[in-house]
């Protein structure tokens, strides 16, 4: 069991002891070195419960609880709050057992069937820097689900159909005939550009734009044929994108828009025969008292528009539908912009009454901010047009490479290439992850790629120094005991000790900042141990002490990992 939930239990079972089994013990970690490392705050509500004078009721608590070999001190504080120390003895045994575990203690959680929907591009146009924040965050997640021995179904809802998509199909076939197409789809964006111009210029075009949206929508083979042809051009750039990032996206997870064209009918049918459909306007609208419009009235949800066409919206209760009857999933994470958050609320209340989705399903929004360039408003370039993914994942990696050919100049081109790469992406990863996932951020390339901070090269670079002590020890004596004596020891065999409680929790609230806030104490608590103790002192190897590092580096290696960042050996 992890370190948290140990101690809640234990003093939980203290609680009821002294008369009061419906206290909660509310341990959490220390907030100053001078209250010992956790606190358990749970002694002020239970003795309110029970009119008891809260400092006697604190020392009951800490003469019954079961604490033995866990604990070096027990001590109030305050009002009532019982400061706890932990047992150097027992922080060194959940070293040893962490070595010998390849979760390096991080148990599973009771297993579901988690969904990870992210990335979900619309395939017409070319990715930009908005599509970053989900990609990382959702790979991130998805990543931490599997740790913890989740059943993870990644999904990637791509946008693939709609109305653009006969005009592009026209564009295709078009540039094709004058034995352009491969070359013009390169550009995506470009390719979307000239199309709009053609359409938007030449009324035959336009007709033929038209005819093939008809026929798209009527199941048309060789339309669809075509159509086929564009969305795979398209998914080929995104999945470019994908690996340049290192997502664990492929083509497997992609069940776009277009999939669950044939339930829309089905579905809207379904919502009709249980009364929740009105007419309004020529529309088939879910009317909703939980939400309100601006006049006041309830909130329309509309699934099918005058003249029978579907929406954005109604696709998404397919989706829902087929992820809860045929995924047979338990939980669903919609890694999605904060700005759709209306459309998830009522998405979600839609599903719910409509019986799409049953109460077991568990429905989030895993929503995120926006990318903000230094003037505040959303990231652009100087012109105004949106950034490429690609063109922004190569200034990354240019960036590193500029760095790394500062601080290593002597390595090989092809050596500082590599790491370059590593650096570059994880920063750009790291710097999105250390975030608040809700709110937005400005993107700063200098922050990002500095090698002091909540950084990646800081993360990095500390990794490659811990590694650094193994190759200066050669041979060591890895079946001695850890024995912890000196306070920085405490210190970081108690954040190494901490790793599982923190995945967990970052399981469970899918906030991968905590995450890395943790990883930067293990980074600073690994500095100030390695300042303090000696690891080689007069020609000997302290053996102990090289456990302690082993360890660090490995949770330091998986903790990245799970962010979806490689390490690398040396830089
Ligand atoms: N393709 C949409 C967009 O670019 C995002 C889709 C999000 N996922 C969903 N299930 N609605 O805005």
């Amino acid at each position: 069991m992890s370190l948290l939930p140990l101690l809640n239990q234990r003093f939980a079972a203290a609680l009821a002891a002294v008369g009061a089994p419906d206290g909660q013990a509310l341990v959490q970690l220390a907030g100053r070195p001078e209250f010992g490392d956790y606190q358990m705050n749970g002694v002020m509500g239970a003795a309110k419960a029970l009119k008891l004078n809260p400092r006697e009721l604190a020392q009951k608590v800490i003469d019954s609880v079961d604490l033995a070999g866990i604990a070096a001190s027990l001590e109030i504080a305050g009002p009532g709050f019982i400061n706890i120390k932990l047992d150097d003895g027992f922080l060194a045994q959940r070293i040893e057992t962490a070595l010998t575990d390849p979760k390096l203690g991080v148990d599973a959680l009771p297993r579901q069937r988690v969904m990870v929907e992210y990335s979900s591009v619309n395939l017409a146009k070319e990715m930009h820097v908005g599509h970053l924040r989900g990609g990382i965050i959702g790979d991130a997640l998805a990543r931490i689900n599997d740790f913890v021995g989740q059943d993870v179904i990644r999904q990637n809802h791509v946008g693939d159909w709609g109305t653009q998509f006969g005009m592009l199909v026209a564009f295709m076939v078009e540039s094709r005939k004058a034995g352009e197409a491969e070359y013009a789809l390169k550009d995506l964006d470009t390719f979307y550009k000239a199309s709009k111009k053609r359409f938007d210029e030449d009324p035959a075009f336009a007709d033929l734009a038209r005819d093939y949206v008809v026929k798209l929508q009527g199941g048309d083979a060789e339309v669809l044929a075509l159509w086929r042809q564009f969305v795979e051009l398209s998914l080929a750039h995104c999945n470019d994108i994908y690996q340049k990032l290192g997502l664990l996206l492929n083509d497997g997870d992609v069940r776009g828009e277009s999939f669950y064209n044939n339930d829309l009918p089905v579905l809207v049918d379904e919502l009709r025969q249980q009364g929740l459909l009105t007419e309004d306007q020529g529309a088939q609208v879910v009317f909703l008292d939980e939400f309100k419009n601006k006049e006041g009235d309830p909130a329309a949800y509309i699934v099918q528009k005058q003249g029978g066409g579907y929406l954005y919206a109604t696709t998404d209760l397919g989706a829902i539908r087929f992820r809860a009857r045929e995924l047979k999933l338990d939980r669903c994470l919609y890694v999605v912009d904060a700005r759709q958050a209306l459309h998830f609320q009522q998405l979600f209340t839609v599903a719910r009454k409509a019986g799409f989705a049953p109460a077991s399903l568990q429905l989030e929004h895993v929503a995120h901010g926006t990318i903000m360039g230094k003037d505040g408003k959303p990231f652009k370039t100087k012109s105004g047009d949106s950034i490429k993914l690609g063109e922004l994942l190569d200034e990354a990696i240019e960036r590193a490479y500029q760095l790394v050919s500062e601080k290593r100049p002597e390595l090989d081109e092809s050596a500082r290439r590599e790491i370059a790469k590593a650096v570059g992406i994880g920063a750009l990863k790291y710097a999105d992850l250390s975030k608040n996932r809700t709110t937005d951020y400005i993107f700063d390339w200098d922050t990002m790629l500095s090698f002091e901070g909540n950084s990646a090269p800081y993360l990095l670079f500390a990794y490659t120094r811990v590694r650094s002590i193994f190759r200066k020890v050669g041979e060591w004596d890895s079946k001695s005991t850890v024995a912890l004596t000196e306070p920085a020891e405490h210190a970081l065999a108690l954040e190494l000790s901490r790793f599982a409680d923190v995945v967990h929790q970052v399981a469970h609230d899918s906030q991968p900042h905590f995450l890395c806030a943790y990883l930067y104490n293990v980074a600073t608590a690994f500095s100030r141990f390695y300042e303090a103790c000696p690891v080689i002192q007069d020609g000997q190897t302290n053996a102990s002490r090289l456990k302690v590092c082993d360890l660090t580096a490995k949770v330091l290696a998986q903790g990245l990992g799970l962010l979806g960042i490689a390490v690398l050996e040396a830089m």
